[in-house]
């Protein structure tokens, strides 16, 4: 198995960089944000209040859930047969993703998808978790930083709604899988960094590790 893994607070450049990198080195880019965007989107759907464990927890169980790769080499997941995409970028899905990612079934259910997915391909999988908590025994482990006033900036340049400044709160702070510096990880601020300069700092490290040729 082999997994690059990059975690990071919002806007800190995870998917963009992610998929440059997967696609540079022919592997899958598999996104854990958007499977717990796809099930917060399905709690939602069902009407479930987020804030209720229980009955998140039970609705997950109920859930049948499948996951893959697309043909551009990008994972997806569907859930109860439906496969959400622009909707999970909603104010809606954003206000509550950080709620629901918190109750340790609905970590259980994706943490399944992604352990299965990287048995399938060697994958760049970016999240919040990867490094320490899904594959910790990757030695290749990347963690993407940037000031707060510049990751808001970025989600004001993309038009999108979102409260990232809460999100990070909860993310860092929940008892289950919170958003740390994985052990071993290389720590990046992207701060001052083009995507490709990212990229490119990335593709240094690997190149010394043998993953990529120098
Ligand atoms: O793109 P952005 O960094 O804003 O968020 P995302 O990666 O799409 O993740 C959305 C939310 O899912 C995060 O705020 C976390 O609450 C949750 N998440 C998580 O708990 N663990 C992960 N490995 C990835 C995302
Ligand atoms: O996945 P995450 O929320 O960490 O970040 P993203 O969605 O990949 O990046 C958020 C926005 O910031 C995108 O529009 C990127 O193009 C932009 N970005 C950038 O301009 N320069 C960087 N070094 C990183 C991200």
């Amino acid at each position: 198995m082999i997994v690059i893994a990059i975690d990071g607070p919002a806007a800190s450049g995870k998917s963009s960089v992610a998929t440059r990198l997967a696609r540079r080195l022919g592997f899958a880019h598999v996104n854990s944000g958007g499977m717990y965007r796809a099930v917060t989107w399905e709690i939602l759907r069902q009407q479930i209040d987020p804030s209720q464990a229980g009955s998140v927890e039970a609705a997950v169980l109920r859930m049948s859930v499948d996951s893959g790769f697309t043909e551009a080499g990008d994972s997806f997941i569907r859930i109860n047969a439906e496969m959400p995409d622009l909707e999970l970028q909603t104010l809606e899905v954003n206000q509550s993703v950080s709620t629901v990612s918190a109750v340790p079934a609905v970590r259980i259910l994706v943490n399944a998808q992604l352990r299965a997915l990287a048995e399938k391909r060697p994958i760049v999988s970016e999240g919040r978790d990867i490094g320490s908590v899904v594959f910790p025994e990757t030695p290749h482990k990347f963690y993407l930083d940037a000031s707060p006033e510049v990751r808001h900036q970025r989600r004001a340049a993309q038009g999108l709604h979102d409260s990232i400044e809460k999100r990070d709160r909860l993310d860092s702070s929940r008892a289950n899988a919170p958003l740390k510096i994985a052990s071993g990880a290389h720590v990046i601020d992207t701060s001052h960094l083009t995507l490709e300069g990212v990229v490119e700092t990335i593709s240094g490290i690997l190149c010394k590790s043998g993953i990529l040729p120098a």
